[in-house]
């Protein structure tokens, strides 16, 4: 599974080590970032993003049916001042040098002065629906960001914008970035019945929650790949049940398999432990719940590194995904190798039974980072359904709203 170019990479990391901050050396072959309808350049999180219509490599049909908008007062971020707004379905086409996952980002915000609030948006791909008839007039906030990640199986990739009937829509900024592909496996864990689930890559992935247990909002310029970690606080079961404990992030030794790409030092040096350690309660435990839609299976990655310990074999815990026991007596620096040396752990399951939450607990002692609970925007091998066996729910995704037209 470990390509040369991740043992590359990985020496690197060590490098970058001794000299602080520079182990940034994932580079994307296909890194598309867009700002939508504006006619400069716009810096956010450190990144450049250029306007739509500049790019040769991205190509937008039917363009006579989208305008622009602009606006510099409101916007929550600079990504935010500009908008395309479609009146008919618009394509945007992407080459893709390389194919495997792919990061989709896309940002919405109803820039004042077009009724964009009242827009209702559709996006898909020619396989995956990402978004179903979205409109700010039901939704609780004021912008709107999305991330998925995306196999693209072909060199080229086409977001397709459709507005409901007799409405419009719009973005203001999209991203198309490769992910590295030792990222997200194509195997995971399920828990109940107990057993592997297969043919990860086949499905589209939408982030749902990335948390970073006990520590500080990680943005995307402090990730590798562009990422945004949040604090775990407001998802603990019993906020008291939590303490947070850290170390120099210098203090991590990532390994030939877990690199800063599968998380950061940041998330590493981090964590939530047991409110009272001398506390020895075998009822006690941290528990997160994680509001999730019951319609889909999600893909929960949880990050450990014994940051606590003062040596071997001293930590011990159990691991719970719901009320399945994920893990039973974990033995973090055992399964790790060392202290302080990460290590992580897939697994794909169903929302807590007859409840739209997916639950994460631990009980004796220490943890540290869960994160990335990811939503599965499935589709079946042949297409053209969002599919998972299941759900409980099918979109199908109509061959109008596909293809270039
Ligand atoms: C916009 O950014 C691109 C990519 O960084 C750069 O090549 C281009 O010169 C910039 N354009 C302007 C007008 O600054
Ligand atoms: C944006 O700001 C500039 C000056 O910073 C101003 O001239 C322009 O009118 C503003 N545009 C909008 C749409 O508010
Ligand atoms: C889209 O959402 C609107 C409400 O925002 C609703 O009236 C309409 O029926 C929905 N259309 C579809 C196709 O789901
Ligand atoms: C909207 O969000 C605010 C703050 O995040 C919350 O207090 C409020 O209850 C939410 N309203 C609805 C209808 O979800
Ligand atoms: C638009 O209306 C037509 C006919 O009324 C219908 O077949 C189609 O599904 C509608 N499309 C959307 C996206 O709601
Ligand atoms: C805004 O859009 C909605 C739905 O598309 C429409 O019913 C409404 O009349 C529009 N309002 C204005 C002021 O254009
Ligand atoms: C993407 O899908 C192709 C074809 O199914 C598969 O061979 C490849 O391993 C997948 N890549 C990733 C990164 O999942
Ligand atoms: C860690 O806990 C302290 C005290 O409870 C709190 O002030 C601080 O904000 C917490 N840090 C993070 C990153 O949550
Ligand atoms: C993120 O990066 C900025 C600047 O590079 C730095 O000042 C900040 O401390 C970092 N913080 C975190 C939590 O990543
Ligand atoms: C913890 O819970 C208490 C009561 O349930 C609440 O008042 C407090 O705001 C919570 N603290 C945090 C940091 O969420
Ligand atoms: C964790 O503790 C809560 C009460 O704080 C309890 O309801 C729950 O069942 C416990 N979970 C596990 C997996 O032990
Ligand atoms: C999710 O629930 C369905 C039944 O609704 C079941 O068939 C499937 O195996 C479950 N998936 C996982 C990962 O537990």
């Amino acid at each position: 599974m470990l390509s040369t170019m991740n043992i590359v990479m990985w020496v690197g990391v060590v490098l970058g080590l001794l000299g602080q901050g520079s182990y940034s050396l994932y580079t994307p072959a296909d890194n598309y970032l867009l700002v939508c309808g504006s006619s400069q350049n716009v810096t956010f999180n450190d990144q450049t993003y250029v306007p739509d219509s500049v790019k040769s490599s991205v190509s937008l049909k039917s363009q006579g049916n989208s305008f622009v908008a602009t606006s510099n007062s409101t916007a929550p971020f600079p990504i935010y001042q500009s908008a395309r707004i479609f009146t008919r379905k618009t394509s945007y086409k992407f080459v893709i040098e390389k194919e495997g996952r792919h990061w989709v980002r896309l940002y919405f915000y109803p820039v004042p002065g077009h009724n964009l609030t009242s827009a209702s948006i559709t996006v898909v791909t020619e396989n995956f629906v990402l978004l179903h008839n979205f409109s700010f007039k039901t939704f609780n906030g004021t912008y709107l960001f999305k991330e998925y990640a995306i196999n693209v199986t072909s060199d080229n990739l086409v977001l397709n914008f459709i507005p409901s009937n007799n409405s419009i829509a719009f973005v203001n900024a999209i991203e198309v970035v490769s992910v590295p592909d030792s990222l997200i496996p194509d195997q995971a864990v399920v828990l109940s019945p107990p057993g592997p689930f297969t043919g990860l890559s086949g499905f589209a992935l939408e982030t749902v929650y990335r948390l970073n247990m006990g520590g500080p909002l990680v943005t995307a310029q402090n990730d590798t790949l562009g990422r945004t970690w949040e604090n775990d606080v407001k998802y603990l079961h019993v906020n008291s049940s939590a303490t947070n404990v850290s170390v120099k992030p210098s203090n991590i030794k990532y390994g030939p398999t877990v690199t800063p790409e599968i998380a950061p030092y940041w998330v590493y040096s981090t964590a939530e432990t047991m409110g009272d350690a001398n506390v020895v309660d075998v009822n006690f435990n941290i528990t997160w719940v994680l509001p999730v839609d019951p319609n889909f299976m999600y893909f929960v990655r949880v990050h450990f590194c014994d940051i606590v310990s003062k040596s071997m074999n001293s930590l011990v815990f159990d691991l719970y995904i719901n009320t399945d026991m994920a893990f039973g007596s974990l033995d973090l620096s055992k399964q790790a190798g060392n202290l302080d040396v990460p290590f992580y752990k897939d697994f794909v399951s169903n929302t807590s039974a007859g409840s739209d939450t997916l639950s994460v607990s631990v009980d004796i002692r220490e943890l540290i980072s869960l994160d990335d609970v990811m939503e599965e925007l499935g589709l079946g091998p042949n297409g053209g359904l969002i599919y998972c066996m299941e759900f409980k729910q099918e979109l199908v995704v109509p061959r109008a709203w596909t293809g270039l037209q």
